[in-house]
């Protein structure tokens, strides 16, 4: 066996390098034999990693562990041979405790970890979040579908549009005030941000002969804001022109289409009013869904919430796009959608609509 004891030289080059292990005195061999049973015992006792660790390096460091410094007493024992021996016997006693008491700290180890990664399969699942549709888009939906049941069709048209088919043709002359009343968002060359969904009736009109039954759901910007209002909002525009068409088909469409968005008990009011397209003109009210009527900040304490502007499509603006007035008749509504979104889910301040809170959204549910 080829020990310490027999390779002496190595010993002595690593003890004439450290000045301490020339001068400590040689342990007898009872003593080696006691040290053996204190290693094995403080190694056996270590109660964490970290403290076997620092065991084994104290004990067995490749530099300067004590059986390194005992190894380099071994040339000035007065018994070599026994004093080797008695080495060899010790670093192997130190040894088989270190490695014993590692394999024991590395099943404590593993179990706690098992432990630590138990998975109790009795709790209850965690449900996973489920996207729902913003409120606007619900309440366009819903308006669509009441519309196509009318025998409506939906059409659209850019957000981006020329003065022509925002105003012009809408029969808004230049310089006429009704410009002012649409606090406009202009663009550089002349172009503007769509104030209103109309002008998609009139790309309609243009582009074809009645009977025409559409709705043209879109963004619209207005420079504009406050509980009511927001720069951008959205609105359904509504058309209906065909032979013979009257205010009561008006009056009838859109009674229908209250009651079916909103409750029965919703009431609607027509007042007369002025757009430039139509003649004659209504904007429509409904009871107030936040107060139900009984007034409060969003309706302005009057328990009613305007929701609609109406009217017959004015001679002009269908003798503009082509089409006969002498023959044909139509009206036209527009709607905020923000609005119907505020009243039926009963959100005070339109805003909330924008500011993407998952909150808002959450409670909101189609
Ligand atoms: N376009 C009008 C507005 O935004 C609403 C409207 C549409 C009124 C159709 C009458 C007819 O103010």
């Amino acid at each position: 066996m080829g020990g310490p004891g027999s390779t002496g030289s190595t010993g002595a080059t690593g003890a004439t390098g450290r000045a301490g292990a020339n001068t400590a005195p040689v342990p007898t061999l009872e003593e080696l034999a006691l040290l053996a049973s204190e290693a094995e015992a403080a190694i056996a006792s270590s109660a964490t990693r970290a403290s076997w660790e620092a065991l084994r390096v104290s004990w067995a460091g490749a530099k300067s562990g004590r059986l390194k410094e005992l190894q380099a007493l071994i040339p000035k024992a007065a018994d070599k041979r026994a004093f080797g021996q008695a080495f060899n016997l010790l670093k192997a006693r130190v040894e088989d405790a270190l490695a014993a008491r590692d394999t024991e700290l590395s099943r404590v180890e593993a179990a706690a970890r098992v432990e630590a990664e138990r998975v109790d399969v009795t709790l209850p699942g965690r449900r996973p979040l489920v996207g729902s549709l913003h409120p606007v888009t619900l309440v366009s939906r819903e308006i669509e579908a009441v519309f196509r049941s009318l025998g409506y069709s939906i059409a659209e048209g850019p957000e981006l549009e020329d003065d022509r088919y925002n105003f012009a043709l809408l029969n808004f002359p230049e310089d006429h005030p009704a410009r002012d009343a649409q606090d406009t968002l202009f663009v550089e060359d002349g172009r503007l941000l769509r104030t209103h969904t109309s002008p998609v009736q009139i790309r309609t009109m243009l582009a074809r002969q009645p009977p025409i039954r559409v709705i043209c759901p879109g963004r619209v910007y207005r420079n504009d804001n406050d509980l009511r209002h927001s720069p951008m909002f959205h609105q359904v525009e509504g058309l209906c022109v065909a032979e013979g068409i009257t205010l009561g088909d008006l009056k009838g469409t859109l009674e229908a289409f209250i009651a079916r968005l909103f409750t029965r008990q919703t009431k609607a009011r027509f007042r007369p009013s002025y757009f430039p397209f139509t003649e004659p003109s209504a904007e429509v009210d409904i009871t107030c869904q936040i107060c139900l009527g009984n007034g409060c900040p969003t309706c302005s304490h009057t328990g009613w919430m305007e929701i609609l502007g109406s009217g017959m499509v004015d001679p002009r603006v269908l003798d503009n796009c082509g089409i006969d007035p002498d023959r044909y008749s139509g009206f036209a509504f527009g709607l905020g959608l923000d609005r119907v979104a505020m009243n039926k889910y009963g959100i005070p301040n339109i805003r909330s609509l924008f500011e993407s809170d998952e909150r808002l959204l959450r409670q909101v549910r189609g």
